[in-house]
């Protein structure tokens, strides 16, 4: 069978926790993963960039034979692609799709919350964006959300500093910041693929029956139930279970990081990404 895997994609190493889950779900399938490491953090930058590089990405991943990208990252869910949906795809190959993460985490939240009020924590594109609250809205109207952006975790996390002192403040301090938005808040979803390496740290910061929610399996189960109702797309994915791993940068420093975020050992090829006008 011809390799067409599903490609996922991140700035650079978060989505390999959402690689983690879904392979652990759909372990058949071949995955393509690609953190555009040498141009990350995504989190900061305009709408603009966000879009450009996300896009390149995007059709280096189609080009290697992925029928479905995944973007396994919330930054650029939120600034690109609705833009590759709209305005790319319809001028390529009928059959190629773009998901993002945040529609399927959002159809889910309400259904973790008592209280009716969820927090989101998130890169400061996430946040400014707002399309958390506005996804969440459609399913969860009367669900309450607060937003906090985090533009320290990112760097730390990247940088491996996640466990070190200068983590320690960063995470109190955003924590705080979302807590004393309102009184209540029972379910913070960590609205970034790097975060999920913070999750016990944040933990120590909120009631110990604040529900800490990461997005990799809430993907894989919608992975699945997308596969299932799209057997067109569910056939044309080859399944021998392999998974390969691009990185914009380094491959020793991205195999040294990786196993981090996926859980066991990566061994990354190098690629470039062809620019596009
Ligand atoms: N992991 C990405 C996300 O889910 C963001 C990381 C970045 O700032 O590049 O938003």
């Amino acid at each position: 069978m011809a390799d067409h895997p599903i490609g996922i994609f991140d700035s650079g190493f978060g989505g390999l926790t959402v690689l983690r889950e879904v392979a652990a779900l759909l372990p058949q399938y071949d995955y393509l993963y690609l953190g555009d490491n040498a141009r990350s953090p995504y989190g900061t930058r305009s709408f603009q960039t966000v879009y450009e590089y996300t896009r390149e990405c995007v059709f280096k991943l189609f080009d290697a034979g992925c029928p479905l990208v995944i973007l396994a990252c919330n930054t650029a869910s939120a600034k690109a692609l609705r833009t590759i949906q709209q305005k790319d795809l319809p001028k390529m190959d009928s059959k190629l799709r773009v998901l993002g993460v945040i529609r399927p985490t959002a159809e889910v939240i309400g259904n973790y919350s008592i209280s009716g009020k969820v927090g989101v924590l998130g890169t400061s594109g996430t946040v400014i964006s707002g399309s958390y609250p506005m996804e969440i809205a459609k399913t969860f109207p009367n669900v309450e959300v607060y937003q906090q952006a985090c533009p320290m975790w990112v760097p730390l996390i990247e940088n491996n500093e996640h466990m070190g002192s200068g983590a320690d403040y960063f995470v109190k301090e955003y924590v705080k910041q979302l807590m004393d938005q309102a009184t209540g808040i029972d379910t913070i979803l960590l609205g970034c693929t790097h975060y999920p390496l913070l999750a016990d740290k944040i933990q120590q910061h909120v009631p110990e029956q604040v529900c800490i929610l990461s997005q990799g399996e809430i993907v894989a189960d919608s992975l699945k139930d997308y596969l299932h109702r799209h057997p067109e797309m569910e056939k044309t994915c080859s399944k021998n279970g392999t998974r390969r791993f691009l990185t914009t940068d380094d491959t020793a420093n991205f195999d040294a990081h990786a196993s981090i975020f996926f859980g066991s050992d990566v061994r990354s090829e190098h690629c470039s990404i062809p620019r596009v006008s």
